[in-house]
């Protein structure tokens, strides 16, 4: 680490709109990642916040009738409530437009200006609003397209100020290669230096004061704002005293990581290491971008209305839970996809049967006994070594996946003791030993199982925190005090302590079909390919024209007897007349379909669905339950090529 202690920051979100999942999610990978370091016993500082000036709360404020300031009061009010709701144990909250981090901001200008690090000039570019970048002629996509978002970006031509950062490149690339944590993981290192093998632009930091209002003004020129990504990056040390509390700020600079998701991966791994250079600062240790939440494939956001509400799913299901399935479902560093089918299922799987069921067992048989108390033990068996290697080897691969970011592996290991638990419960057969009167055996199996419980909920502390405690309250531990060299050691865990029932730990939910039907079909991890280059899953375009889409006339339709959804069908390609069954009976009726121009993927192979021939498949979107046929729009002739 370099230093001793542990200082995690998030970004700081926009404020033009609610929180929603991604931002939930990353905060709650920095809390989970603080509470671990705290029960490792390093001193520990987590910073999230809010960025709050810039073009896009403007606009946002404008579209709501009030001022930027009432939009950011607004919107990091329900910011603060939702931390509040899902345990999120921060040290400090920043606000972009606190005194405290405008001074500093303001100061670094100044000093980069007398440096003569920032200069004057003219400057011709493409703006992107929603990213709020500017960006290059050559960087534009179709002629008017942002590269990063691909909405259109307007041509601007005004006097701005610039920071030298193309002077830091050569070092910057040489950093990079010479330090392989700093940015984790890797391939987005690799990234990075792709991106910074083409000339690094002097980076444009001013805004005229007649086009954008809202931000910090310039110290050297009153007639301009500071660009926002220049104000809000400052953020990681203005918040922990830069230039104002040296003390302070020497004990936590350099930040052991910044989290973060792919999509601000160049601002952070580029921008920010140079600005930090020219101060004179050191790096941080470790600039960490994982994936992003999807729901069906498609990146979550305001604009495709498909934005999971991190409030809603934890006030249904509960905050563990929700904490739980987040970070147990994404592997750090790839994409993964949200539905809640998906997270039923693991919920019932993981907590309610597994999780739940171990500890229900183990407590409800103590509590049978005469004396409800946890047992002594005694000789341990050949069973009880095998099951307890494996509860002591799940605290190794925790630490082991905190260490190296791979926290869903850990969540696994723990869970895989969790399931030797009931295995262990099944094969010593308590309920035989209390038939035979063998009590020594069967106190020995209680402890080893409430023992195992104990080293689970401390290891699951940091994901579930509220109901490690109940589990922990329930095995009659009052010291709240949880510390991982402890779960290291077997036998901690006090004979004699008073067990509780502490009722069900996570009700089962039970699954609707359409909701089973939504988890085969969503979840699933989306690989995500190392040449990333903004979006995911990316195929070249020799790859889309494989398929080879047809315009398709529906000339005959049925439907499949002896089954509900199958319609069969016969449609003219050109000159060519085939068969196609489709999966689509549940939506179109035959006569609604027949006439219809369709599109097919001409070039399947043929397939055989329920003894019928299909061949091609057509096109059609599923949305909330509902299927709609793809069709063409005017007067098309069979046989067309789509694409
Ligand atoms: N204000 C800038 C960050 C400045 S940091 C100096 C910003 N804000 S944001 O509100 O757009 O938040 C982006 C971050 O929110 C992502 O980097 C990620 O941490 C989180 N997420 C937002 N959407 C996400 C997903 N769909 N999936 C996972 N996380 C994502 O960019």
């Amino acid at each position: 680490m370099g230093k001793d202690n542990f200082y995690i920051t998030t970004p700081i979100y926009y404020v033009n709109g609610k929180p929603h999942i991604g931002h939930a999610y990353t905060t709650i990978l920095a809390d989970v990642l603080t509470r671990y370091y705290r029960l490792l016993g390093v001193e520990s500082y987590f910073l999230t916040g809010t960025d709050e000036h810039g073009s896009k709360i403007q606009e946002a404020a404008e579209k709501n009738g009030i001022t930027p300031k009432e939009q950011c009061d607004a919107t990091v009010a329900r910011f603060i409530e939702l931390w509040k709701k899902l345990e999120i144990t921060n040290d400090d909250f920043i606000r972009t437009t606190e005194e405290r981090h405008k001074i500093v901001v303001q100061k670094i200008l100044q000093d980069l200006f007398d440096k003569g690090l920032i200069y004057k000039a003219e400057y011709k570019g493409w703006y992107c609003v929603p990213c709020e970048r500017f960006f290059l002629e050559k960087d534009i996509v179709d002629g008017n397209l942002c590269p990063e978002c691909k909405r259109p970006v307007k041509e601007l031509v005004e006097s701005n100020y610039f920071f030298k950062m193309s002077k830091y490149q050569d070092w910057l690339i040489n950093y990079i290669k010479e330090h392989p944590d700093f940015i984790q993981p890797a391939f987005r290192a690799n990234e990075t230096l792709g991106f910074l093998r083409q000339p690094l632009s002097d980076l444009c930091i001013s805004r005229p004061k007649a086009r954008l209002s809202w931000g910090i003004e310039l110290p050297f020129d009153n007639n301009y704002v500071c660009y926002v990504w220049f104000d809000a990056l400052v953020n990681y040390i203005s918040a922990i005293g830069y230039l104002s509390d040296e003390k302070k700020f020497k004990k936590w600079w350099p930040a052991s990581f910044h989290l973060m998701a792919k999509d601000i991966l160049t601002t952070h791994t580029v921008y920010w290491p140079i600005m930090l250079k020219a101060m004179g600062l050191e790096m941080p240790r470790t600039i960490f971008a994982h994936g992003w939440w999807l729901t069906d494939n498609e990146k979550m956001s305001k604009s495709l209305d498909n934005v999971v509400d991190p409030m809603s799913m934890s006030e249904k299901y509960g905050v563990d839970a929700f904490r739980y399935f987040l970070l147990a479902e994404m592997a750090l560093g790839q994409d993964a996809s949200f539905t809640e089918g998906g997270f039923i299922q693991r919920y019932n799987t993981d907590l309610a049967n597994d999780l739940g069921n171990f500890l229900n067992r183990v407590t409800k048989f103590i509590l049978k006994q005469d004396n409800p108390l946890i047992p002594k033990p005694s000789a341990k068996n050949e069973d009880d070594k095998e099951f307890i290697k494996e509860v002591l080897n799940a605290v190794n691969i925790m630490e082991d996946s905190i260490m190296n970011m791979r926290l869903n592996k850990g969540i696994e290991a723990v869970l895989g003791a969790v399931r030797a638990g009931n295995r262990y419960m099944e094969k010593t057969a308590p309920w035989k030993l209390v038939k035979e009167g063998n009590i020594e055996r069967l106190n020995s199996v209680l402890y080893n199982a409430a023992e195992a419980l104990r080293i689970i909920s401390g290891l699951l502390y940091p994901v579930i925190p509220e109901k490690a405690n109940v589990i922990r309250k329930s095995l009659g531990i009052s010291d709240d005090k949880i510390v991982i060299d402890e779960l290291k050691v077997w036998e901690k865990l006090a004979p004699g302590l008073k067990v509780f029932d502490t009722g069900v730990l996570f009700p089962r939910i039970e699954l609707t079909e359409q909701k089973t039907e939504e988890k085969a079909k969503e979840t699933k991890i989306v690989k995500e390919s190392k040449e990333f280059k903004g979006t995911v899953d990316l195929i070249t375009i020799d790859e889309f024209f494989k398929a080879k889409l047809k315009t398709a006339k529906v000339l005959t339709a049925e439907k499949v007897k002896n089954t509900e959804k199958l319609l069969k069908l016969t449609v003219q390609i050109g000159n060519e007349s085939r068969q196609v069954v489709a999966g689509i009976a549940q939506y179109y009726t035959p006569e609604s379909i027949i006439g219809k121009t369709i599109v097919v993927v001409s070039n399947l192979k043929p397939a055989k669905i329920c003894g019928l021939e299909s061949n091609g498949m057509l096109l059609a979107a599923k949305v909330d339950g509902q299927l709609k046929i793809v069709t063409i729009d005017g007067d098309v002739p069979s046989g067309a090529s789509v694409g």
